[in-house]
């Protein structure tokens, strides 16, 4: 396991060579097995691999147009009825301070973890993508307003491997027995 962690690394240009059906389904079946608070599941998976969607959802995330270049993006959505149907047809963004929608992103936050190890582990690369608005790119995706887009994940060959990252050392960031 820890050689897939170390090494996967934000993948930003890929092969113009499609993504088999079964790795695809391999990345879904990891996030499907995530964990998640109370066993929940509040997460949502779209699989896009039309080149408009594509696109539309690149211009959504900021502008950022690399990712349309991506033959698969999964876009993972996080559902407030998932935690109570009393949420239907609420409208949740970044500036809702409700405690149920921390948890399903956190949830749906683990599925993307998943997601991106296994991408890793089937020799593809992924990158985790979060600049964009709900308000901005739920519409594009006719994703109704008490759900939280979480992730845009574009994934598909490495064109290259990307050099890795610094992390902070253990010593920064582990303490023992007490803060
Ligand atoms: C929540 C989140 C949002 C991110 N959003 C973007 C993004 O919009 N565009 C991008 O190119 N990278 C994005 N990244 C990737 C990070 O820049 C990257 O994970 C970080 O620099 C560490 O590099 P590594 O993934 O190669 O280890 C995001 C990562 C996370 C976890």
């Amino acid at each position: 396991m820890i050689d897939s962690i170390q090494h996967r690394r934000s993948v930003r240009e890929f092969l113009d060579q499609p993504v088999e059906d079964a790795k695809l389904n391999e990345i879904l079946e990891a996030a499907r097995l995530a964990p998640s608070g109370n066993n929940k599941q509040p997460w949502h998976f779209i699989v896009i691999k039309d080149q408009g969607m594509k696109n539309a959802v690149a211009t959504a995330t900021n502008n950022q147009l690399w990712i349309a270049s991506a033959p698969v993006v999964i876009v993972a959505v996080a559902d407030m009825l998932a935690r109570s149907e009393d949420f239907a047809g609420m409208v949740v963004d970044e500036e809702t301070s409700i405690f149920d929608l921390k948890r399903i992103v956190r949830d749906t936050a683990i599925a993307v973890t998943h997601i991106l190890l296994e991408v890793d582990h089937q020799g593809l690369g992924a990158c985790w993508c979060g600049a964009f608005t709900q308000r901005g790119i739920r519409p594009v995706l006719g994703i109704p307003e008490e759900k939280f887009v979480v992730a845009v994940i574009p994934i598909g060959y490495p064109a290259k491997q990307p050099q890795g990252k610094t992390r902070k050392s253990l010593e920064e960031i582990v303490r023992y027995e007490r803060w």
